[in-house]
């Protein structure tokens, strides 16, 4: 017999609660306990399968024993999402894609399962109807004999039509519009979506079947109820970029399977998203006359080279205290590459308001990226251009001295393919490769303020 339980849950942690509390001990929040009643099955039914049949005799195996799976991977077939998961899907991984509503997660989850068709997939969704999602297909221009969907919310009811039809793949748009009847608080609310997702889970774990859940994340950059699902899952993705701007960047947060610092690059046009296998050519913008304050870096995301224009802005201060404002670059760092500038080089950056911007909405980690930051500043506030022909692959340490990077011999070949004609890099980089082998011209500096002199 099924029984009923109040559990009190942090709506904004998932911390779970036998009572009231007014202060979440977890993540020491106010005021976010909510009740939701909690009805628990008898837990030798499995959830998905409630065949007495189906429960296995366990057994603990070697490692010898078990079959290997790094072979199995599934091409999707898109290439930037096959990259980021780590090349290809694993079969039996829950993968959540997280992003802000309209980010275009369901364009990119349908526009996958269309490409797939080799293997048969089920598409539920809560959120729009067969109508609407097929309007979409039309317009993304794919259509495949082996995508299902299903417009259902209630898990039992899933976990019947998935019985039934076996996808090879399963898609959920979104987790938050699901709801299992074995609890009864709204979906949407911490504990069903921590409930759906764990049935989910076991029926991926034990047919070994993939599993995409969609989840929307809040403006904060929270993913609201999905953050309580982070360590569940295998992977974690996000998909960000700008409503208004066309690009969108796929990125891990959390990859059992691969390494967390490979992204994606799409284009949202009008018939859906264009993976985009160049990003240094939308990175940098084809421009005629050479503008002040731009600079270009050659930097890496995961393993892939990347040419990024950095934009700045030095104008005096009107007011007080000056604004420091970096879009897509760490505000710390700039503060000290900006009072490097100041000691080291000698410049008077105290009375001047920085605004500084990465092209194309993207966030950069990547210390090599500190010289091109330095120059932009530096070509702005004395309004002197910099050819576009040349770029920069430096970390600038507190001395103002240019310290060595890594994988700068690939930095250095994206430079030559996209046609650049210099590359300034630290000298203690030299010793790790042959120069004369490039075209390019590379050119190898012990200090910033060699660089200035040199410019
Ligand atoms: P959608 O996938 O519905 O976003 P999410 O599931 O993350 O909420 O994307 C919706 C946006 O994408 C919407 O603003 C319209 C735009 N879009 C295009 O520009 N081109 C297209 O081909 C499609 C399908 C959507
Ligand atoms: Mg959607």
């Amino acid at each position: 017999m099924a029984k009923a339980k109040s559990v009190f849950f942090c709506q904004q942690c998932g911390y779970e609660s036998a009572k009231w509390l007014g202060k979440c001990p977890s993540c020491s929040a106010w005021n976010t306990f909510a009740e939701e009643i909690v009805t628990k099955e008898d837990t030798s039914k499995s959830e998905w399968r409630q065949s007495a049949s189906r429960q296995k005799i366990v057994e603990a195996k070697t490692l010898k024993e078990i079959e290997s799976s790094a072979e199995k991977r599934i091409l999707s077939g898109d290439q930037e999402l096959d990259r980021v998961l780590g090349s290809g899907i694993v079969p039996g991984s829950l993968v959540l894609i997280g992003g802000e509503p309209g980010i275009g997660k369901s364009t990119l989850m349908l526009q996958v399962g269309l490409m797939l068709k080799k293997q048969k997939v089920l598409y539920v969704s809560g959120e729009e109807s067969e109508q609407q999602i097929k309007m979409r297909a039309e317009r993304i221009g794919l259509d495949s004999e082996q995508f299902f969907i299903l417009t259902e919310t209630n898990t039992k009811s899933i976990f019947l039509v998935i019985e039934s039809l076996a996808p090879d793949i399963v898609v959920v748009d979104s987790i938050q519009t699901l709801f299992s009847p074995l609890m009864e608080s709204a979906a949407g609310s911490v504990g069903q979506v921590r409930q759906c997702a764990a049935e989910l889970m076991k029926f991926a774990k034990e047919t070994n079947t993939p599993v995409f859940l969609i989840g929307h994340i809040t403006k904060d950059g929270l993913i609201a109820g999905p953050k309580v699902l982070e360590h569940m899952v295998d992977t974690v993705l996000q998909f960000e970029g700008d409503q208004h701007l066309a690009y969108r960047i796929l990125r891990t947060t959390k990859n059992r399977f691969g390494s967390t610092a490979e992204i994606g690059i799409y284009e949202m046009l009008g018939n859906g998203l264009r993976e985009v296998s160049n990003p240094s050519e939308i990175l940098i913008t084809q421009k005629d006359s050479s503008l002040s304050g731009v600079a270009i870096g050659a930097t890496l995301e995961g393993n892939r080279p990347l040419l990024i224009e950095i934009q700045a802005l030095v104008s005096p201060a009107s007011y007080g205290t000056p604004q420091r404002t970096p879009t897509g670059f760490d505000q710390k760092r700039l503060n000290m590459l900006l009072a490097v500038l100041e000691k080291r080089c000698g410049f008077r950056m105290g009375t001047q308001d920085v605004f500084l911007n990465m092209a194309g909405g993207l966030k950069i980690e990547d210390p090599a990226i500190d010289l091109a930051i330095c120059i932009a500043i530096i070509s702005s506030m004395e309004e002197i251009s910099i050819s576009d022909k040349i770029c920069f692959a430096a970390e600038v340490g507190l001395g103002g001295e240019l310290r060595a990077v890594n994988r700068v011999e690939q930095r250095i070949s994206e430079a030559e393919k996209l046609g650049f004609k210099e590359i300034y890099i630290s000298k203690f980089n030299t010793k790790a490769f042959d120069s004369s082998k490039f075209k390019i011209a590379v050119k190898p500096f012990g200090k910033l303020v060699d660089v200035f002199q040199d410019l």
